[in-house]
């Protein structure tokens, strides 16, 4: 039988993407608020026995995720085979540990959450940090899907000399990958965090600027304070105004403004929508969720 592919929240349009390639067919769903503002859900379409993959951009997730979870019960309910979740963005995989004492681990609460509604996941450059690997949080089987493929393309036809710099620590991971694929060097600097909005960088990786156009490269830009110090740091070290080039265009308040103020140019993928999306990695999930949907059940 024919995968189903619903899609919850899809505003870059990634579900029919998903079904072509997993040989699926879109059902449909019905949401809407009562009217005290709960989640209601209702699945036009008939999941006993089939894979259903259930689309969701759960950028801004707290609105989001009732309606999620009584979709992925729903299905569960009607029959469904197995259901997989095709979330281009995994939120609040950054609060990974107690930073203070008594914080709550959301990372952990939320993948657990996810893990007991669905049988696998499927989404692109999760924020992995201090949780290594998506598979040391989710039970079932589940993708990390690259968006680095998509982004090195993209700076391959658009930016001349491209020196790929990465912000902090945890961005080498995608700096290194983007500038690999890419076919030129890279650079990471050091960030520290004080606060939410409070970040400083520094860094004296930046001795091949010379002649190269820098282009910034980071998982998740949501305050742009990372970006903008980078870019500081950068002219501050001669270079000129950077390329930012972001996975998840999360873009909190004016973020966007701030950061195009200081930027040669912001671009995005469309993993969260966002009129920056200029690089598509819809067919990079959309392999993911077929590849999960290609092994047999567990
Ligand atoms: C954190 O480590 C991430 O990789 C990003 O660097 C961070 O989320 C960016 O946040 P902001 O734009 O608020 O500085």
């Amino acid at each position: 039988m024919k995968p189903l592919v619903l899609a919850l929240d899809d505003p870059s349009g990634f579900a029919s993407v998903v079904a072509a390639e997993a040989g699926g067919e879109i059902g449909q769903v019905e949401t809407r608020r009562f009217p005290d503002g709960e989640s209601y859900v209702r699945l036009d379409a008939a999941p006993a026995g089939r894979d259903v993959a259930i689309v969701a951009a759960l950028d801004r997730p707290d609105p989001k995720l009732p309606a999620l979870l009584f979709l992925a019960a729903t299905a569960r309910d009607l029959g469904a085979r197995r259901g997989a979740l095709a979330a281009p963005y995994l939120p609040y995989m950054r609060q990974d540990i107690a930073f203070r004492p008594g914080e709550s681990v959301s990372a952990r609460t939320l993948t657990g959450l996810l893990s007991r509604a669905f049988d696998g996941v499927a989404t692109i450059d999760p924020h992995l940090h201090r949780i290594a690997r998506l598979s040391d949080v989710f039970a079932g089987p589940a993708v990390a899907a690259e968006a680095a493929p998509a982004i090195a393309a993209w700076i391959g036809t658009n930016v001349e000399a491209p020196l790929v710099v990465g912000p902090d620590s945890e961005s080498r991971q995608w700096a290194s990958r983007i500038a690999a694929l890419a076919g030129c060097p890279f650079a990471v600097l050091e960030k520290r965090r004080s606060g939410d909005r409070e970040v400083a960088v520094s860094g004296e990786g930046l001795a091949g600027l010379s002649g190269r156009t820098p282009v910034l490269v980071d998982d998740i830009i949501s305050t742009a304070g990372t970006m903008i110090a980078a870019a500081a740091r950068i002219v501050e070290a001669g270079g000129r105004a950077p390329v930012c080039v972001g996975v998840h265009g999360l873009f909190a308040g004016d973020a966007y403004a701030r950061l195009a103020a200081v930027a040669s140019a912001v671009v995005t993928t469309n993993a969260v929508a966002h009129p920056s999306n200029v690089i598509d990695v819809r067919p990079a999930l959309a392999r993911g969720v077929a590849e999960l949907l290609a092994a047999p059940p567990g």
